[in-house]
């Protein structure tokens, strides 16, 4: 069963489940089929080997009073659904979790090494200092690719009910001998993503602005670092995950990224210069919650699961331009 299988990512999963040969069974809400609907899956889950949990509310979560709807789709469906597998000796599942779970990426210093920064002053940003400084020495920090083991910091009601799903599936998988492969997922882009809502990927956006013609404004120096992986290469990871190792009553976690990371400046120009102008815009403007680097080690994803990207940024940009 596939939850949230008329969404961007769900849809790509049902539809690569399916090339494989499963049997797909969705749940939308889309659809009218609620993850919260405990009734409904009690008809929905008998005979199903595996459930893939896509289904969410996403989005930044910034503001206070959307905290109900990510607690109650996120938190309880997800306790709803977990306990309905229980119910019916479903034994494995695949969840969609995400880096935001980190919070910031991690850094070093070149003097002091690995450094946790707090959050940026309002007056380094406002002098264009957008790299967070040593605790230590106030010297910029240098980032580095993050790994699983990194500790939580959820920053947004949104990142702490992806993070509430990974600790409630992990309390199933112990209570009942489950196994969950939790997938953090890096900026996910491609075909069918999202557009123009409050909500879209920072690549919809700037896709959108040069559709209507605009430059797209990119905030900051443009210098800032993200992993785009290809919604296709997620997808894949869905079904490798499948079959991960995982050993009975356990959670494990990976990162579902690309491997190179590309600034956020060089992704509005790769999708500018595909669709002919015009140049993006850097307009030094900054959002306070803001990420500034966060770059994701692929390497348990490659060891464990055999996972590894294959659509390369020029071409997944490329593609993404004219769809
Ligand atoms: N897009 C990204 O870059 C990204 C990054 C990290 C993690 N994720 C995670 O991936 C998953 C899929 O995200 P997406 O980008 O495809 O978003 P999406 O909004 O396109 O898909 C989510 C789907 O879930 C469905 N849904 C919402 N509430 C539901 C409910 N109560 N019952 C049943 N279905 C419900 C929606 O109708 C939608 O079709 C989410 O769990 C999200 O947190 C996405
Ligand atoms: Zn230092």
């Amino acid at each position: 069963m596939v939850t949230g299988s008329a969404g961007f990512i769900g849809g790509h999963v049902s539809q690569t489940l399916r090339a494989a040969g499963l049997d797909v069974v969705g749940l939308d809400l889309r659809h009218g089929a609620d993850v919260r609907d405990a009734a409904l899956l009690d008809t929905l889950l008998p005979g199903a080997g595996a459930v893939v949990h896509q289904a969410a509310k996403v989005g930044l979560g910034v503001h206070v009073a959307d905290l109900p709807d990510y607690a109650s789709v996120n938190v309880y469906g997800t306790a709803v659904l977990l306990a309905a597998m229980a119910r019916h000796g479903i034994a494995r599942l695949v969840l969609a979790s995400s880096m935001v779970v980190y919070g910031e990426g991690r850094y070093a210093c070149a003097m002091h090494g690995q450094a946790r920064p707090g959050p940026r002053a309002v007056h380094d940003l406002e002098r264009g200092r957008f790299d967070p400084a040593c605790p230590r020495c106030g010297e910029p920090l240098l980032w580095t690719a993050i790994e699983e083991d990194a500790p939580a910091d959820p920053r947004n009601a949104y990142a702490s009910s992806k993070l509430a799903q990974e600790h409630l599936a992990a309390n199933w998988a112990r209570e009942t001998g489950g196994r969950v492969a939790a997938l953090r997922y890096h900026n996910v882009y491609g075909p069918r993503m999202p557009r123009d809502t409050p909500y879209a990927g920072v690549a919809a956006i700037f896709r959108s602005e040069l559709e209507a013609g605009r430059a797209p404004k990119v905030f900051e120096d443009g210098r800032q670092l993200r992993d785009f992986v290809h919604v296709r290469d997620v997808a894949r990871a869905n079904l490798t995950a499948l079959a991960a190792p995982v050993p009975p009553g356990e959670l494990r976690a990976w990162n579902i990224a690309s491997g190179t990371p590309r600034t956020v400046g060089e992704m509005a120009r790769a999708l500018a210069a595909e669709r002919g102008g015009p140049g993006p815009l850097i307009t030094g403007e900054y959002r306070l919650g803001d990420v500034r680097h966060i770059v994701a080690s692929p390497g348990r994803a490659a060891a464990e699961l055999g996972f590894r990207a294959e659509v390369g940024f020029e071409a997944g940009m490329k593609e993404f331009a004219r769809s």
